[in-house]
């Protein structure tokens, strides 16, 4: 059940998909484009099969003077020695998989204490109960729409009723902040996200929205305007 009051829908390139030579270019253009914040997928070759980065490209980015939240995906396990670094690095949003950690909730804190929001990333067979459990420590939950390690999958569907499950939760855990106040708890979907299924993944109850292949691999992402067409029928298709 979506909620009353929707915040906002954020759209979230995944840079796994950018010009790794031009990468600081890559987010200008996205940012230009409309994108809100840039999504870091952060792989070890071990919870997936596939390696990637590490602080240093929150690092580089920031140096390059990208300004956008950073949104860090960890895939990575164990995750705890890693949060501080994401944080210290420019990280502003640190999410994590249950099955990367032996400790939720202890993770979760760790990133809530280094500063930056905590999101929880459920894949397409990890059933959604620990959420429950950590909600109070939860800022985004993330609903993988396929499994984590490759960008460029197909959209699995099942994640349309998962969204909504996760919606109804978080209605029911109706989440305060320490004075009592309303507090928001995103839900972001992650995979095979484009035009043709982000209008179903919306009305399932999410809204933030992270697309790599759909963005960066825009078929006229060569043109002199680059991402602004993707980007301009992504957010056409949220309204
Ligand atoms: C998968 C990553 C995703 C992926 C999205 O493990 O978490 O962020 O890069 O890429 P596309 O949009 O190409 O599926
Ligand atoms: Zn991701």
């Amino acid at each position: 059940m979506p909620r009353k009051n929707t915040p906002p829908a954020i759209i979230a390139p995944s840079i796994l998909a950018a010009d790794m030579a031009r990468l600081g270019e890559e987010v200008t253009h996205a940012l230009a484009a409309g994108a809100d914040w840039a999504h870091v997928d952060v792989m070890d070759n071990h919870y997936v099969p596939n390696l990637t980065f590490g602080p240093w490209v929150c690092v580089a980015l920031r140096k390059f003077g990208i300004a956008a939240p950073l949104d860090v995906h960890l895939m990575v396990k164990p995750v705890d020695r890693i949060i501080g670094e994401f944080a210290e690095a420019g990280a502003t949003h640190i999410t994590i998989h249950p099955e990367s950690t032996e400790h939720l909730h202890r993770s979760l804190s760790l990133i809530r204490a280094a500063g930056c929001k905590a999101g929880v990333a459920f894949n397409p067979g990890t059933p959604l109960h620990s959420l429950t459990e950590v909600m109070e420590l939860v800022d985004l939950v993330l609903i993988m729409s396929v499994n984590p390690g490759f960008g460029g999958q197909k959209f699995i569907p099942t994640a349309l009723n998962k969204i909504k499950r996760a919606r109804e939760m978080i209605n029911t855990a109706a989440p305060t902040d320490a004075g009592g106040v309303a507090r928001e708890i995103r839900i972001a979907v992650d995979g095979g996200i484009g035009a043709d299924n982000i209008a179903a993944v919306k009305a399932a109850g999410a809204d933030t929205f992270i697309a790599g292949s759909a963005i960066f691999g825009a078929p006229d992402a060569n043109s002199p305007n680059k991402y602004d067409r993707v980007i301009a029928q992504l957010r056409a298709a949220l309204v």
